[in-house]
């Protein structure tokens, strides 16, 4: 997985992933306003710092850190750093800084949409003797796991009859915690597909051109599968709750609008249906939001203690 999407010619090395899927930041420039709300909160939260960092991770082409950039206006003291894999592309914002890897420490937002799905993992199953090993390319079985990988499997996705598979969760809740260390001050947050106990289920897959498809190890799909977010430690909430608090409203305008002021109707409209897709049940709207707050007390939600178990 981690050589079909990131080596020489892997899938993130030479696509545009808008080109292949949609996620909450190519459906709508709502998204990126809920954001930069969010930014302003933190900003408020961190009593108006001297440097206040903005890091997308796995940050596509930029999208979603230049239309934040441009939503906070002329505000020096915003500093947005995209963490990716892929190169720069081509006319984006200068003042947006672009490197392959997080900086080590920094105050401000870290957001993550769509990033862990896409952090390789490997796939167990269990064997006719009990035993849980991993699953090749090819489809045949390999190695037992390692006793870290055994420990994940045990804790977050027991293996019961022979066949069962898990996705190994542990290299997300590593990258997301080693992601979280750097943040001195602030929120972190990841968005994202996702289970958690209740509904774990097996779901690596591919897509491409818009379609989910059998996923190939040659470059030519990307894979994804959906992040064990309880497994990541951290408060979590639906994005439909998230983006409410953030001020998207999904509400049709009055149709007395339509005849005091037809374009603005229109606009209102266009406005309420983009963010309708974001908070749709069976949609974006289910997405999870991983929140880690570091040192301040705000954010605009209520965090409630029961996403350990
Ligand atoms: C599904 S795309 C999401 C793009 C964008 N955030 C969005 O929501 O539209 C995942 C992106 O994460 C990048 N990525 C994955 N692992 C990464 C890593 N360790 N460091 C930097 N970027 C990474 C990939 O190259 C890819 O562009």
């Amino acid at each position: 997985m981690a050589a079909a999407l990131y080596g020489e010619h892997g899938f993130f090395r030479r696509e545009r992933p808008a080109d292949h899927f949609r996620t909450s930041v190519s459906a709508s420039p709502v998204f990126a306003t809920a954001i930069a709300h969010l930014v302003a909160g933190v900003d408020k939260a961190l009593g108006h710092p001297d440097v206040l960092t903005v890091v997308d991770v796995g940050a596509g082409r930029g999208d979603l850190l230049s239309q934040v950039f441009t939503l906070l206006g002329r505000d020096d003291r915003v500093r947005p750093i995209a963490v990716e894999l892929a190169d720069r592309p081509a006319g984006l914002d200068p003042r947006v800084e672009w490197r392959p890897e997080l900086p080590d420490e920094f105050a401000g937002l870290l957001i993550a949409t769509e990033w862990l799905d896409n952090v390789p993992l490997d796939v167990a199953v269990l064997d006719p003797d009990g035993v849980p090993r991993y699953l090749l390319n090819d489809g045949d079985l390999g190695e037992p796991l390692t006793s870290d990988d055994a420990r994940w499997v045990g804790e977050w996705w027991p293996l019961r009859d022979p066949g069962d598979v898990a996705e190994i969760g542990l290299p997300r809740d590593k990258a997301w915690a080693d992601a979280v260390g750097r943040v001195t001050a602030g929120l972190a947050v990841a968005i994202d597909y996702g289970h958690t106990r209740a509904d774990r289920r097996p779901t690596l897959t591919g897509f491409r051109d818009g379609r989910e498809v059998q996923p190939r190890f040659d470059g030519s799909t990307d894979i994804t599968a959906h992040v064990a977010v309880d497994a990541l430690g951290v408060p979590l909430l639906r994005q439909r709750e998230a983006l409410a608090a953030l001020g998207v409203d999904g509400a049709r305008p009055p149709l007395a609008l339509a005849t005091a002021d037809p374009a603005g109707y229109v606009r209102a409209l266009s406005r309420a249906s983009q963010a309708a897709e974001l908070l749709a049940e069976g949609g974006l709207g289910d997405h999870w939001w991983a929140v880690r707050p570091v040192t301040i007390e705000w954010t605009p939600w209520r965090l409630s203690q029961s996403w350990t178990r």
